[in-house]
């Protein structure tokens, strides 16, 4: 897999302009087993990732790999079905590529969703959490060398907004800090263990490095987590993906409203 050219996104998005894919105002990315949000999408226009010159197709299972845009909650948007992880084997640079396609074809707000780990005890299999901070153990992403804070994710405006959505439409939400653990296998029980001590809520392989990536292109991101399983150790079931399915079904309605009303809000 070779490093992404810096101009890669620029190429990507000058290709999207050509077929017309202009006026972007949001983008949404949509984590394993949410896929169907794409339903929600009137006049909807899609490309599969792997027909888009500089992109690459992914693999893992309840992904669609697929790029679409068209209009939800009364704004042009851009839905990424399908998304890049470290522990596939790609580098940083291509697991950051559809944030930073989004910011090039003009996306102000991003929403970036993912399936997660209940850290919290009080978590149940199915909830939708609001990420109100982020667990980044041993990155280099939120400081710079010299031990400065890099771009704070602060979305305040935007778990009120989603209390609003969510307690107009009779959604139950949870809220907390979501813990980005590398992979590629899910986490010890140990682990999980610290992580609750630390302050995790939920845990996950994606979302943070897109989420800070978005605030340094000057984007206004959001992330939420739907929570698939108990984290490791909790229960002696046994961590699969066919779980995720099973989640996404239950509340995929329900994170398609709320991420609707958070477009139009
Ligand atoms: N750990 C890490 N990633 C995950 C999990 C988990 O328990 N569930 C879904 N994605």
């Amino acid at each position: 897999m070779n490093q992404q050219s810096p101009n890669e996104p620029g190429q990507i998005a000058a290709f999207l302009h050509e077929k017309g894919w202009d006026d972007v105002e949001a983008a949404v990315i949509l984590g394993s087993g949410l896929g169907d949000f794409t339903d929600r999408i009137q006049q909807a226009e899609t490309i599969p990732y792997d027909e888009i010159p500089g992109m690459h197709g992914t693999s893992v299972v309840g992904h669609k790999g697929a790029l679409y845009r068209g209009i939800v909650g009364g704004k042009q948007i851009l839905a990424f079905a399908g998304r890049f992880h470290r522990y596939e084997g790609y580098t940083l640079d291509q697991t950051l590529l559809p944030v930073r396609i989004a910011g090039e074809m003009g996306a102000r707000s991003i929403f970036i969703s993912n399936a997660a780990g209940g850290i919290n005890l009080r978590f149940s299999v199915g909830d939708l959490m609001l990420i109100d901070d982020l667990l980044n153990p041993g990155s280099v992403l939120f400081t710079t060398s010299d031990g400065r804070e890099f771009f704070r994710y602060k979305p305040d405006h935007w778990v009120e907004r989603a209390k609003n959505v969510a307690c107009r439409l009779g959604i139950s939400i949870q809220q907390g800090t979501y813990l980005y653990a590398q992979g590629p296998s899910y986490e010890t029980p140990a682990e999980i263990r610290a992580f609750r001590i630390m302050g995790g809520d939920s845990v996950g392989m994606s979302t943070a490095p897109e989420l800070l990536e978005a605030l340094r292109l000057g984007m206004d991101p959001f992330g939420i987590s739907l929570i698939t399983n108990k984290a490791a150790g909790i229960t002696k079931a046994k961590l699969d993906h066919s779980e995720i399915k099973e989640a996404a079904e239950m509340r995929k309605k329900d994170f398609a409203d709320l991420i609707e009303g958070l477009i139009e809000f």
